[in-house]
């Protein structure tokens, strides 16, 4: 193998360890930063802090190449790219706040010592960070500093296969050196037409243009997921099945089947914080995006449609037993950040419900966040004399659940689907009420069909983990 360019990443999260790991998966060594003395102490002992499928693995694969520290300076004295892949959290205003990513900027080296070198942004930071940033360092003597956007695209529970399987590379940069060095590190990720010998495409353009890739791609997936929720609502009132409705859309190529699938509405860091920081932003520069107020609106209201759901099977919840399967944002991943089982444990506690919760991987994260709901250890436990069920994460351990089981230890008969995941004719057989999003119609002789190609294209969402495994 060709000597590869080393990498430093400054904050090990997702995005940075999955960078981090990736590029030594490729061949890089890898100098990784962060504060959180005791996350870096596991990472020295070879321990991902992170449940992320295929994480671990490259972990021990490349504990070799892969340094761990909380010293900036250490990552400086091996390498010249940086990348930056610090939290952009929202502040109280809604807009992203980019303190840890000025501290980074702050405390590079002036001067010569800034000759060649360059910080290679991964954050999701508002369009405009990186000419700020360039300024920055002309203010504060670091103009040999070079600046490129590189924004990461990857979904947490298949972040690593994400990695190495992009269907794009975006790379925004002044053209220069910095920019080509960059481009080199991701060649063998790329299309054959870019160099490299795999199907990523390449997206070579200008800083602003590359920050704004990265919002409108979120922002559009969140969008496409709220689009299809309001289909789902309408569904529910005309007698639709949105399932159907989402497959014969999803067939036209203009469309495509991905983000297609109604719910509980999206949730996790990124989508949240990036539809509302894209729609500050343009507040800021005088445009009043619409589009998106309506977006998050709806998220909002979708998490909270399932209590007025219970309500008018059960009545009023005070004293009833709710148990929630699942709880993470979404499956293979602990990650509770933004997820619709916040909001909706929170209103069916309000509502006086006692709330009985299960999830395979993410319960102890939930409970930091959540503590006055009981949590059991398994789904059967979850249901025990419970009055009604909701299906919050399709966890696969979820999904082949035995229904018979299910339907004689619950007391009521209720179940809600909030991922239109399940089996309904299964369910039903059990003797279980089954009720989905957006699922107006009476099941048909069809209905498995259309349940096993949405299941195949939930599977398609997510480059599968193995491949992950195998690595580049
Ligand atoms: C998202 C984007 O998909 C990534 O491309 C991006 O890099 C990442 O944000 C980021 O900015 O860091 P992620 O938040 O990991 O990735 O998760 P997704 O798989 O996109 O799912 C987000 C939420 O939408 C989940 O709660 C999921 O259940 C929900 N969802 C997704 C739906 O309700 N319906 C769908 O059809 C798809």
């Amino acid at each position: 193998m060709t000597e590869r360019e080393p990498i430093g990443v400054i904050g090990a999260g997702y995005v940075g360890l999955v960078t981090a790991a990736g590029f030594a998966e490729l061949g890089s060594e890898a100098w990784c930063v962060d504060v959180d003395a005791e996350k870096i102490s596991r990472l020295r002992a070879g321990e991902s802090p992170l449940y992320e499928p295929g994480l671990q693995e490259l972990l021990e694969k490349h504990s070799e190449r892969m340094h761990f520290s909380t010293a900036l300076a250490d990552a400086l004295e091996h390498t010249r790219l940086l990348f930056v892949a610090v939290g952009t959290p929202p502040t109280h205003s809604g807009d992203a706040d980019l303190s840890s990513v000025y501290e980074v900027v702050e405390s590079l080296p002036a001067g010569d010592s800034a000759a060649d070198r360059a910080i290679v942004m991964k954050s999701t930071v508002p369009c405009g960070t990186g000419e700020s940033i360039k300024r920055a360092f002309k203010e504060s003597g670091r103009e040999r500093l070079a600046y490129v956007s590189c924004p990461e695209f990857l979904k947490e529970g298949s972040a690593v296969a994400d990695f190495l399987h992009p269907d794009r590379v975006v790379i925004g940069d002044d053209r220069d050196a910095a920019g080509e060095a960059v481009l080199e590190l991701y060649r063998p990720l790329l299309a054959r037409e870019h160099g490299g010998s795999a199907s990523g495409a390449l997206v070579r353009t200008d800083i602003a243009s590359a920050e704004m890739i990265k919002l409108a791609s979120n922002a559009f997936l969140a969008t496409k997921i709220s689009f299809i929720n309001e289909i789902a609502n309408v569904c529910e009132e005309t007698g639709a099945d949105v399932v159907e409705v989402a497959r014969g859309m999803g067939l036209d190529e203009r469309i495509g089947p991905k983000f297609l699938h109604a719910g509980l509405g999206y949730g996790g860091s990124c989508f949240t914080k990036d539809v509302s920081a894209l729609k500050l932003l343009a507040g800021n520069s005088g445009y009043h995006f619409q589009l998106l107020a309506a977006v998050i609106e709806v998220n909002e209201l979708q998490k909270r449609r399932v209590v007025a759901r219970l309500q008018r099977h059960l009545g009023t919840l005070a004293g009833k037993r709710v148990a929630l399967l699942g709880l993470a944002f979404k499956p293979n991943t602990d990650d509770m950040r933004g997820a619709s089982s916040l909001v909706l444990a929170a209103r069916l506690q309000a509502e006086g419900a006692h709330v009985r919760a299960y999830d395979p991987v993410a319960q102890e994260q939930a409970r930091a966040l959540m503590p006055t709901l009981e949590y059991v250890s398994s789904a059967l436990e979850a249901l025990a004399g419970a009055d009604a069920a909701v299906l919050v994460t399709e966890w696969p351990e979820l999904l082949a659940l035995d229904w018979r089981e299910v339907a004689a230890t619950m007391s009521g008969n209720l179940l809600v689907d909030g991922r239109n995941a399940l089996d309904r004719a299964a369910l039903e057989a059990a003797g279980l009420l089954y009720e989905g999003i957006g699922r107006g119609a009476p099941p048909r002789a069809g209905d498995a069909h259309a349940r096993a190609e949405q299941q195949g294209e939930r599977a398609r969402d997510s480059v599968s983990v193995r491949a992950a495994g195998a690595g580049a």
